[in-house]
């Protein structure tokens, strides 16, 4: 596992895009499994301006996302769908066709999961999967639990969750109380694991995740098994793992 420590958001943001535009110019045909939310925000406005410096083709890129919440629609400025939509794929020239998040309208979970996962299959498995971290140790909407869950599933979110993202809702009702997510098992098939970490908030969930027992207690702590994970945390979010350290 490597360890990049940076300054504060804003450079975490630009060392991340480094490495996703990294992968795109390696590998232009590559699958990048994307997260949504505060984590990668910045990340996703770096590339962009990456992009229109003339660097970086996405026309060949394809992408799948971790998650969506499960009964909105892909418009509901809610959505992980409208954030990727908003944030990224409407100012690159990704083919929209070639971007999936998983379909949070589709009430049959069966069908919406096997879906997913068809798609993870069918693409070869994922290149670079960039995570986010929940301040409860989460990836994905993978919550705290007795055990790992392999493939995509549906996720009752844990009331911290709800609580954590209540700030994007007017009001902690609206926040949705299910989601689908990709398991933990496709996120570790993926060859390489991006994760971006911010703030004194996360630091208490990213000391576990690093050098914690590796349990589903902790989602997060399962990224220790993986063969090529890179971490790019600023100085806030490592401050209880360089505690532990020193
Ligand atoms: C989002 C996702 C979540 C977030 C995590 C951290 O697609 O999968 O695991 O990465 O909840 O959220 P932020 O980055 O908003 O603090």
């Amino acid at each position: 596992m490597r360890i990049i420590k940076t300054e504060n958001y804003e450079d975490m943001s630009r060392k991340g895009a480094a490495i996703v535009c990294a992968q795109v110019i390696l590998k232009p045909d590559c699958v990048l499994g994307l997260a949504t939310g505060s984590s990668p925000e910045q990340m996703y406005a770096e590339i962009i301006q990456t992009y229109q410096q003339g660097g970086l083709d996405f026309s060949s890129v394809s992408s799948v996302n971790l998650d969506e919440y499960r009964g909105l629609e892909p418009d509901n400025s809610q959505s992980y769908r409208y954030f990727m939509n908003k944030k990224l794929f409407e100012h690159v020239n990704i083919d929209l066709a070639n971007t999936y998040v998983p379909d949070g309208l589709e009430t049959d979970t069966k069908k919406a999961c096997k879906n997913h996962d068809d798609i993870i299959e069918r693409l070869g498995g994922i290149d670079l999967q960039v995570l986010g971290i929940g301040m409860n140790g989460h990836i994905g909407f993978n919550e705290p639990g007795d055990h790992f869950e392999n493939g995509t599933h549906c996720m009752d979110l844990t009331d911290s969750t709800i609580e954590a993202n209540s700030r994007f809702f007017a009001s902690r009702d609206e926040v949705p109380k299910q989601a689908y997510t990709m398991g933990i098992g496709s996120i570790m098939r993926a060859k390489k694991i991006l994760l971006l970490v911010s703030g004194e908030q996360k630091a208490e969930a990213l000391a576990k995740a690093l050098t914690g027992p590796v349990t589903p207690q902790v989602p997060a702590s399962i990224l220790q098994l993986h063969a090529d994970v890179t971490v790019v945390a600023d100085e806030a979010a490592l401050s209880v793992y360089q505690k532990q350290q020193a």
